[in-house]
């Protein structure tokens, strides 16, 4: 039975490499102990030099191995090299590779002494080398440097399953069959025993199947398959059911077993629409990239599902792309868990290289779709480089790789060139033409160039046609949220696209060409920490109001922060049927989703168009209120009150005179009613209702001060004995007396630790927007973590339990 270890502790380290390290001595000087997953340079938050993680490292490990090892195969399998490494193992050279995104396996069985101290020695070259994908000119995004995903050692017998591969041609007929295929190795010509059996979420066998198979000697690869079968419950974005396949291999006393997970589903793109399991469905997402403040690339398994999380949770996204390379194994086991899909593709930005590039790229296709293969999230490979030029003969070929190791997945390739050259089965190209007040995107056969329809997907929008800081004025905030509403709502819309995702999801530090002045791309919806921007709730507020109420008013609700002064009109993004507005104890009114504006979201923005009190008396008859009710409304909506024109002044005054009132105080109760410059502070209680019922309450408005810090983590339990160390985020937000975020707090924080854990970051950082976030991670021991967080006005705790 072959067995893998993880092999992420006790690690040496240190910022350079020498020719004698090569050597593989047990020295330890000049070395620092570190577990993966690791950066080799810890990072500010911006504003620092690309040169700083671009050099080349040395990564050592002292190993005794494994009893069950003698005599058997030994591999190090790692997942994630940025971006080139040669492996040395007891002073000699036993493997190496170059890409930064995909796994590989160093064979170590002929360099390890069995019963003796060994030495693994990795030379990590992390420098921007232009012969390797994604290099070869500038790419907006950094690749940071470092073993920055895990390493496990694996113990195997000579005659070994190395790789499973499961597809399903009719996953929604009544009877399916799965196509279950085998690599294996075997040392001898030798005959074995095969067992296929699937095992449903219940752990209960739901199907089995046996053969047997004569195995030559070297490389093998054995079809079966598992017919007949009834019942299968398929997987899909709201379900997504998973099942297992165990294959046992008998062959003399060897006994082996592989288990691999499947979902069941059916994913096409047709020119009318992407149909999951025979169902249109519309996409819509967003792009991510793998990176965090500090660390680069360098987080565990929980911090890597919950950026999927996030996506598919909080905000309601049903596509996600991994812009632009494969992303960690555990980040896509969460979109196959919550039913996130996925866009994978291989690394690369707008450079195509010679043709040794070019070999790098068709290898990047081979083992981006031997990894992920099985993934029912997946239903795209992107096979071009992103955004590149037109190369007929290069993406013909990576096309036909794709389709030969995959007949059953559909190929994408993104471009921004119009009417490239269409190669794949997808046309997905990026539009970035929506500039605010335009349609979101171009007719498809005026991208395509093309005289007739074909499935077409929107892969970016917005990004850097808007860069948007969560510290940035609340017009651009609210306009960045409205901009990412107009591209959903054409998503959903649009008849000859199949759907849109936008960019992005989390901004991200990248070079001086592209990132703000501190080298930022302020292009997420959530900012580098994960705090949502305005432009989040575009999102989150399309989620059914049964999975979570939302009810976001996007404003300071201060009249101050405005031009001319004034709160209204602000804009509610929510899931609920209409909001009930309250100021300052007194009904406004209620008011409803713009369905004319965004005809296609299931759930419209709500706009505040006046706060006029329901009762409020202007001392005129019925019907002349209603007329100088509208009349305010409008002019507040226009943003014209403040400074009326003499018409407005003669229509107010003839009224006034009409009915002997004093102008003044006719004019006062009308500013008064846009939020009034002028007038006492306003506090406005927004209530969400779905139906009759009231599913939600949210407090805004002047009558605010600080009054605590919250300090709040993910995960409030860790683990000691997971396969690496453990993660969670932490987040720091000051809030108000009504419960709100105060943006203007910019405050400096300092973080202490007690108890089993460490920072992964600065102990001391500002606010930023009224929040911020930082990492924990468990230092092996279990315990009770105590996490104390000091601003300037305030102390807040929190704990977290070490498993
Ligand atoms: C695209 C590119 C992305 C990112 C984005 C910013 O052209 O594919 O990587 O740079 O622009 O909007």
């Amino acid at each position: 039975m072959q067995k893998k270890y993880a092999w992420n502790r006790d690690w040496l380290y240190k910022p350079s490499f020498e020719a004698a390290d090569v050597q593989c001595t047990a020295c330890a000087d000049g070395f620092e102990p570190v577990e993966l997953p690791h950066t080799n340079r810890m990072l500010p938050l911006n504003c620092f030099s690309e040169q700083e993680y671009q050099f080349v490292s040395c990564y050592k490990k002292i190993f005794a191995l494994p009893d069950e090892a003698h005599g058997r195969c030994i591999f190090a399998d790692f997942e994630g090299v940025m971006l080139a490494c040669r492996v040395y193992c007891n002073g000699q050279l036993a493997g190496s590779h170059e890409g930064g995104y995909t796994p590989f396996s160093v064979d170590l069985t002929p360099f390890v002494r069995p019963e003796k101290e060994n030495v693994l020695v990795v030379e990590v070259d992390s420098t921007e080398r232009p012969d390797i994908p994604p290099f070869g000119k500038v790419v907006d995004y950094l690749t940071y440097g470092g073993i920055y995903r895990e390493v496990s050692l694996r113990v195997a017998d000579a005659l070994r399953i190395e790789k499973m591969w499961l597809s399903c041609q009719n996953p929604c007929a009544k009877e399916v069959s799965l196509a279950c295929r085998c690599d294996l190795v075997s040392p001898a010509p030798v005959s074995a025993h095969l067992t296929w059996e699937l095992i449903d979420a219940q752990e209960n066998p739901v199907a089995c199947a046996q053969q047997e198979v004569q195995l030559a000697a070297g490389a093998n690869t054995v079809s079966g398959s598992l017919d007949a079968i009834q019942g299968i419950h398929l997987w899909s974005v709201e379900d997504p059911c998973l099942y297992t396949v165990r294959v046992r291999l008998e062959a003399g006393d060897i006994c082996e077993l592989h288990t691999q997970r499947y979902g069941f589903r059916s994913a096409r793109f047709e020119t009318d629409g992407f149909y999951l399991n025979g169902q249109k469905l519309r996409l819509v997402g967003l792009n991510r990239h793998q990176s965090w403040p500090y660390v680069g690339y360098a987080m565990p398994e929980r911090v890597q599902r919950r950026d999927a999380e996030i996506i598919r949770r909080e905000l309601g996204c049903n596509i996600v792309r991994t812009s632009h390379y494969p992303q960690s194994r555990h980040f896509l086991d969460a979109c196959d868990e919550l039913g996130l899909l996925v866009i994978e593709e291989i690394p690369g930005w707008q450079h195509v290289g010679n043709a040794a590039w070019k070999e790098h790229s068709f290898q990047d296709v081979r083992d981006m779709i031997t990894r992920d293969y099985n993934r029912p999230s997946i239903i795209l490979w992107g096979v071009r480089i992103n955004e590149s030029q037109d190369d007929h003969d290069f993406y013909t070929q990576t096309n036909q790789i794709a389709h030969e190791m995959d007949p059953l997945r559909q190929t994408g390739g993104i471009r921004y060139i119009q009417r490239s050259e269409f190669l794949e089965d997808v046309y997905t190209y990026n539009d970035f033409t929506h500039n605010g007040t335009n349609p979101a995107f171009r007719p498809q056969r005026e991208s395509t160039g093309l005289d007739h329809d074909v499935p077409t997907l929107v892969t970016e929008s917005n990004g850097h046609m808007y860069p948007t800081k969560a510290f940035d004025h609340e017009d651009r905030a609210v306009e960045h949220a409205l901009r990412h509403l107009r591209v959903i709502d054409a998503s959903l819309g649009r008849e000859d696209l199949v759907g849109g995702l936008s960019w992005c999801a989390f901004d991200y530090n990248t070079h001086g060409c592209f990132g703000s002045g501190d080298k930022i791309c302020y292009h997420g919806v959530l900012d580098m920490f994960r705090n949502p921007k305005y432009a989040a709730y575009a999102y989150s507020s399309q989620k059914s109001p049964d999975d979570e109420a939302v009810l976001e008013a996007i404003t300071t609700a201060s009249r101050g922060e405005r031009d001319g002064g004034g709160t209204v009109p602000f804009t509610i993004l929510t899931n609920c049927d209409f909001v009930r507005v309250y100021k300052n104890g007194r009904l406004v009114g209620d008011f409803y989703p713009d369905a004319e504006k965004f005809p296609h979201l299931k759930h419209p923005p709500v706009e505040i168009t006046h706060l006029m009190e329901a009762d409020l008396d202007f001392g005129l008859p019925a019907e002349e209120t209603q007329e100088f009710r509208a009349f305010l409304a409008e002019k507040v909506r226009t943003g014209t009150l403040i400074t009326p024109s003499a018409e407005d002044f003669q229509y107010i005054g003839a009224l006034a005179a009409k009915h002997q009132l004093d102008l003044r105080q006719l004019y006062g109760m009308a500013v008064r009613a846009a939020g009034g410059w002028g007038d006492a502070e306003n506090d406005l209680v927004l209530e969400g209702y779905v139906g009759e019922n009231r599913v939600i309450v949210r407090r805004i408005g002047e009558h605010k001060a600080f009054e605590r810090l919250a300090v709040c983590p993910d995960a409030d339990t860790l683990r000691s004995d997971a396969d690496s160390y453990d993660a969670t985020r932490v987040c720091v937000t000051a809030l108000d007396n009504l419960g709100g975020r105060m943006p203007y707090i910019q405050e400096c924080v300092r973080v202490t630790i007690d108890g089993p854990a460490r920072l992964l970051g600065p102990d001391m950082f500002p606010l930023s927007a009224g929040t911020s976030a930082f990492w924990i991670a468990t230092t092996g021991k279990p315990g009770t973590v105590t996490i104390h967080v000091q601003g300037m006005r305030g102390k807040a705790e929190c704990q977290i339990t070490v498993l």
